[in-house]
């Protein structure tokens, strides 16, 4: 089957298209002819072998990604696709259903004709996936959006409560704006000049450009600040904060878990909220895909389509 692999820690250059064998499901897996996957921070990260702010963190994650080399060859976190096959012991998916999720933990990723995946593991997740909904717009959802949900119902974010987003115009940050927002939170969102209009099309009332507002002038007594790509300590935006205002950060450690998919589907079907897709590109044109997303540029998420 066809797969973008790499060998070697590197640029976007190191993804090369490859045969590889294709995968068997073992008892508890299904095996899925994957129709799209994304480039999201986690495959920049983990194809560069690079933490973009912590050489400890890099140190870690080539010892547990594979020193000097990765040890799983194909990247693709985020997927959707079609059930072509499944093992004895699956009992919630049948040949046939569409489905999307994560890879996480798992043997191989997404950059490939198929996966195997479990139908209940401890660290990624898989869903039905809606008859509404394209397959890219559903592997463009997992990551981004329970990050959010998880680090949101964490902070206990509610009615009538501010929340400013800081780097709203990523994956995570635009699903935070969104969630934000259908949880009836008045919502400001720092993030470039350019995705002004974007911000507040996904539900901020208020915007500030980061590169030309300083911390002082973006004002306001927020009662929670959601730091969504990494850039800002708590430190720093602490005077904008009510007394016991909170600070939650992309930095924590998450969980994905089946029943934030469930609120997400919930709030996609009530038009609260949409994985945001900035470009699609074919799976051949993974290295120019990763090229755009290593940018920090990109508005929500990037799709590789497989099918
Ligand atoms: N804790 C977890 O489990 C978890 C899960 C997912 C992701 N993450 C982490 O969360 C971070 C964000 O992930 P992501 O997928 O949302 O990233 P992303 O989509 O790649 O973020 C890109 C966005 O960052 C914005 N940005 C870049 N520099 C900025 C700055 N100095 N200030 C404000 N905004 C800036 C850009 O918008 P502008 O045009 O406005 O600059 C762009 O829209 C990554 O570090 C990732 O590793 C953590």
């Amino acid at each position: 089957m066809r797969a973008i692999v790499y060998h070697q820690y590197g640029g976007p250059e190191v993804l090369v298209q490859e045969e590889i064998p294709m995968p068997t499901p073992k008892a508890h897996e299904m095996l899925v002819r994957v129709h799209a996957s994304t480039v999201n921070a986690g495959t920049l990260v983990m194809r560069s072998g690079q933490h973009p702010d912590s050489k400890l963190f890099s140190f870690i994650i080539k010892l547990i990604a594979g020193w000097p080399k990765p040890r799983k060859k194909v990247l693709g976190y985020e997927f959707s696709g079609e059930v072509v096959a499944i093992g004895t012991k699956i009992s919630k998916f049948k040949v046939g259903d569409a489905v999307y999720g994560t890879t996480t933990g798992l043997r191989q990723g997404a950059y490939a004709d198929f996966v195997c995946v479990p139908e209940r593991w401890k660290l990624g997740v898989v869903a039905h996936k809606p008859a509404a909904w394209s397959f890219e717009m559903a592997a463009a959802l997992p990551v981004g959006a329970m990050t959010a949900v998880h680090l949101l119902e964490k902070a206990g974010l509610s009615a009538g409560q501010s929340v400013l987003v800081y780097g709203a115009g990523g994956s995570v940050g635009s699903a935070a704006v969104q969630l934000g927002k259908a949880a009836g939170a008045q919502v400001t969102a720092v993030c470039s000049l350019e995705k002004e209009a974007l911000v507040k099309e996904w539900g901020a009332s208020a915007h500030f450009d980061y590169k030309t507002v300083s911390v002082a002038e973006m004002g306001g007594q927020y009662d929670l600040i959601f730091d969504a790509v990494g850039k800002v300590s708590a430190k720093s935006l602490k005077s904008l904060l009510q007394p016991n205002g909170k600070f939650t950060s992309i930095r924590q450690i998450t969980s994905e878990k089946a029943e934030y998919l469930q609120k997400l589907q919930l709030l996609v079907a009530a038009g609260q909220f949409e994985p945001h897709i900035d470009r699609v590109y074919p799976l051949e044109e993974a290295v120019t895909a990763h090229a755009y997303a290593e940018t920090g540029r990109k508005a929500g998420n990037v799709v590789l389509k497989l099918f």
